[in-house]
């Protein structure tokens, strides 16, 4: 109880001077995306009620009922506003950072295909390319834009809809027959790591990865597979590990290869085990919100009434959680509990690193240019879809 006091005291946010950095540039799915999937034809979409209930201003896009991983974060770090999603940033308010996530995205670029549009990592790092050139227009030059672009916090949560929307389906993808599970981490992992390693080029330093959580717990796989008599379905959260096995090495190599990079992955399933009833939770297997079984499954129907109380269920809908879910993985991750939630440290102390070597002139001789490298990343992009 003492420790869970001293979190939420933590959560408060200061709202008070400036923030810790001067920008934070958000790459995720859905438990970050606040509105980049508006405009998109596709299934996954919460720009509707019960969505935003709880939020100033009502629905906006984010996937909850109040404010996700990504607000809270951009709260703590000492932010006055929430950072704005892509779909509708203008003018200098880009310099503070950017909100890329998008609803049903993943590693690969065919994930969440069948729910309609969506914006793959891929595509969102050739969004933060667009956000570039404008940033670099409003500071003046290119070495002014890299030094800035160097002093941000970025974070990375991408893989869950790898599985939910893609490995875990095989009457829409054919994953599951051409790779084992070990195979598909392995993949992912590959393909992460190319990823991961262009955002460096575009002079990304400070970056925190988000494990995946336990996506055999939520309400949807537990439909979906049944538990034979587990808490979660077993198998899936078995298969997940193996992504996140791979994660915390993937951290380590990516710091050890690119001069000056601070990764740091962020343990979700650290986070999110334990007893929820310890915070007031008791229903940890069933959704809040009356969801869909037809359009948009799993999703909360639209203008439902949800339950009472959002800070008795872990989950809002089949897939996202309530935002006092989203509270506690946030504040762990910038602050961590245990010594597993952050390694090889917590957000906090990656936004306290002052960068003593940017070294930005000896990077462009060591490394292709970002535009020509971004070429290449475009061409199994999913742009016409978008
Ligand atoms: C780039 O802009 C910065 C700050 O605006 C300025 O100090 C610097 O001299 C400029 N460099 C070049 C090469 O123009
Ligand atoms: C259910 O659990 C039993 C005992 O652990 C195991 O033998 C069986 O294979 C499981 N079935 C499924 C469908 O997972
Ligand atoms: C790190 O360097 C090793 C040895 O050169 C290489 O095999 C590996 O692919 C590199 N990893 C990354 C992430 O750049
Ligand atoms: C994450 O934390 C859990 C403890 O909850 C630990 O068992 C696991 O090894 C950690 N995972 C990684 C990749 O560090």
């Amino acid at each position: 109880m003492v420790f869970i006091t001293i979190l939420l005291l933590n959560l408060l946010p200061s709202f008070r001077g400036e923030p810790q950095v001067p920008c934070y540039f958000i790459f995720g799915d859905s438990l970050v995306d606040n509105g980049n999937n508006n405009g998109l034809m596709t299934q996954a979409k919460a720009n509707y009620l019960p969505y935003g209930i709880d939020f100033p201003g009502g629905p906006t896009g984010r996937f909850t009922n109040g404010r996700n991983i990504a607000d809270i974060i951009a709260e703590l770090l000492g932010f006055d506003s929430y950072i704005p999603p892509f779909a509708t940033a203008t003018g200098s308010n880009i310099v503070k950072g950017v909100n890329y996530g998008s609803g049903a995205a993943g590693i690969r670029d065919e994930t969440g295909i069948q729910l309609g549009g969506r914006i793959s990592l891929n595509v969102q790092l050739l969004n933060h390319l667009v956000t570039i050139a404008r940033i670099t227009a409003l500071l003046g030059n290119k070495t002014a834009a890299n030094e800035y672009l160097t002093k941000c916090i970025y974070t990375v949560g991408m893989g869950n809809n790898d599985y939910i929307n893609n490995y875990l389906m095989p009457q829409f993808y054919p994953t599951s027959r051409e790779y084992t599970p070990d195979e598909f981490a392995q993949v992912l992992i590959d393909q992460y790591k190319q990823q991961l390693t262009t955002l460096y080029k575009l002079r990304a330093r400070k970056i925190a990865i988000f494990g995946l959580g336990l996506i055999g717990c939520i309400p949807a796989e537990l439909g979906m597979y049944g538990t034979n008599s587990s808490a979660c379905v077993d198998t899936i959260n078995n298969q997940v590990q193996l992504f996140n096995d791979r994660l915390k090495p993937l951290v380590d190599e990516l710091n050890s290869n690119l001069t000056d990079a601070k990764f740091i992955y962020i343990n979700t399933t650290s986070i999110s085990s334990g007893d929820p009833s310890v915070i007031g939770i008791t229903v940890v297997n069933a959704p809040c919100c009356i969801v869909s079984t037809t359009f948009a499954k799993g999703q909360c129907v639209p203008g439902s009434v949800p339950c009472r109380d959002r800070t008795k269920y872990v989950f809002y809908d089949n897939f996202h959680p309530v935002e006092l879910v989203n509270l506690v993985m946030a504040g762990r991750s910038y602050n961590a509990l245990l010594p597993s939630d952050a390694y090889p440290y917590d957000i906090r102390r990656l936004a306290q690193i002052v960068e003593t070597n940017i070294g930005f002139d000896v990077d462009y001789k060591v490394n292709p240019e970002p535009d020509q490298d971004m070429g290449h990343e475009a061409e199994d992009g999913e742009l016409d879809s978008q």
